[in-house]
């Protein structure tokens, strides 16, 4: 298939006979460690993805939108009325109308824009597929209309779009990660200010590789468990009187948990506390150079994913599981839960050697043949040339 890039340009060209202004590009993501944290205020070290969403624009006179999909084949088109407010255009086109609502609703003078999207990031596989629209839609209109806003604040509105006008609860992670991330780095991001720090992450050098392996598990209920999963753990905040869980430092859990009602909250507010401190030992040893050593952090963030936050199911477990076996210095699911994907710390000789054990042990279980691929940490939103 010719390149993402090439595929929106050409997309655009042919649904509206006009080549574009420009492409915009944005990533999909995995996250290395620290899930289910951002919502709470938390840590999270997610990376970017080589694999991205382009957005070829160009922008019109008046106040209406045209959108593209490669996928669907389809056009959608919305007017100002449409997106005066949240639930009036829906499916794919909602996260494209959602981005536009946000940036008017904050006050910005959003262009008229026809818009063409192509994708390299699998839809369903936990990799932020949402977020990467979202950004690469984002960056356009923000550039085509030159709108006052720095990459800084863009996040928290694509996050809004997502929450308000598509209707998912979701925290900042995905959208920091498709905006803000640099090739060759992880993203540590304190979701309460949102600060980032570019910690390092030169597998190449290392002789190391992230392998990530799609488990292709259906989601089931996942957005329902997600809903009650932050519920928990806000109501667990409440009882502690604090403003979120990660106010709970890690040497004061014990306490805190004596505080908890019952078994469940206190095993969702373990898992938050314990990975929020899994992340920062992460980084820390990421800043050493030592990279090999947070492959026990990963295993232990997928243990507690799976025993005390339960959204594992048992294909990521059994990736988990067949990647160890294999040689991998550390595995866990990636993302909300539920399916989705795993990632493994591999020395970068055997990634193939553990991805071949991973699809044996499915083959051997009936379960769906998983796809895999090796990830470099790439680049945040951007204006292709
Ligand atoms: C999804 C959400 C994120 C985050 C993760 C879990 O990807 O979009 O905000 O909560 O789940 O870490």
């Amino acid at each position: 298939m010719t390149d993402v890039a090439a595929r929106a340009e050409a997309g655009f060209r042919q649904a509206y006979a006009a080549p574009p202004a420009g492409r915009w590009a944005a990533p999909g993501r995995v996250n290395l460690i620290g899930e289910h944290t951002d919502y709470n205020d938390g840590f999270v070290l997610p990376f970017a993805l080589p694999l991205r969403t382009v957005v070829a624009a160009a922008p019109r006179p008046t106040e209406d939108w045209t959108v593209w999909s490669e996928l669907t084949g389809e056009t959608v088109d919305f007017d100002a009325d449409e997106v005066a407010a949240p639930g009036r255009v829906t499916g794919w086109a909602a996260y494209v109308a959602g981005v536009v609502w946000a940036l008017r609703e904050a006050g910005h003078p959003v262009p008229g824009a026809r818009l063409a999207v192509a994708s390299d990031v699998p839809l369903g596989a936990g990799l932020s597929s949402s977020a990467a629209l979202e950004a690469a839609v984002l960056t356009a209109l923000v550039d085509l209309g030159g709108l006052d806003l720095p990459a800084t604040l863009q996040p928290r509105l694509a996050q809004r779009a997502e929450n308000h006008y598509v209707g998912a609860p979701t925290g900042i992670m995905d959208q920091s990660a498709a905006i803000r991330c640099r090739a060759g780095h992880a993203l540590f991001l304190d979701c309460r200010t949102e600060q980032v720090d570019h910690v390092p992450f030169d597998l190449d050098h290392d002789g190391l590789a992230i392998l990530v392996i799609d488990s292709r598990a259906p989601h089931r209920h996942a957005d329902g468990e997600y809903a009650s999963r932050r519920a928990t753990c806000e109501k667990a905040a409440h009882l502690l009187g604090v403003p979120a869980l990660r106010d709970v430092p890690a040497d004061a859990l014990d306490d805190a948990l004596a505080r908890l009602p019952d078994d469940e909250t206190r095993r969702r507010t373990r898992h938050v506390v314990t990975e929020n401190q899994r992340v920062r030992d992460s980084v820390a040893l990421l800043r050493a150079g030592e990279i090999r050593r947070i492959g026990p952090l990963l295993t232990a963030s997928h243990a507690s994913m799976r025993d005390d936050f339960a959204i594992t199911v048992a294909e990521v477990d059994t990736a988990v599981d067949t990647a160890l076996a294999a040689g991998a210095l550390g595995a866990r699911m990636t993302g909300g839960g539920f399916g989705g994907c795993v990632l493994a710390l591999v020395e970068a000789d055997r990634a193939d050697a553990v991805g071949v054990a991973v699809a044996a042990a499915y083959a051997a279980r009936g379960y769906a043949t998983p796809t895999r691929f090796t990830a470099l940490p790439a680049a945040g939103a951007t204006r292709l040339a």
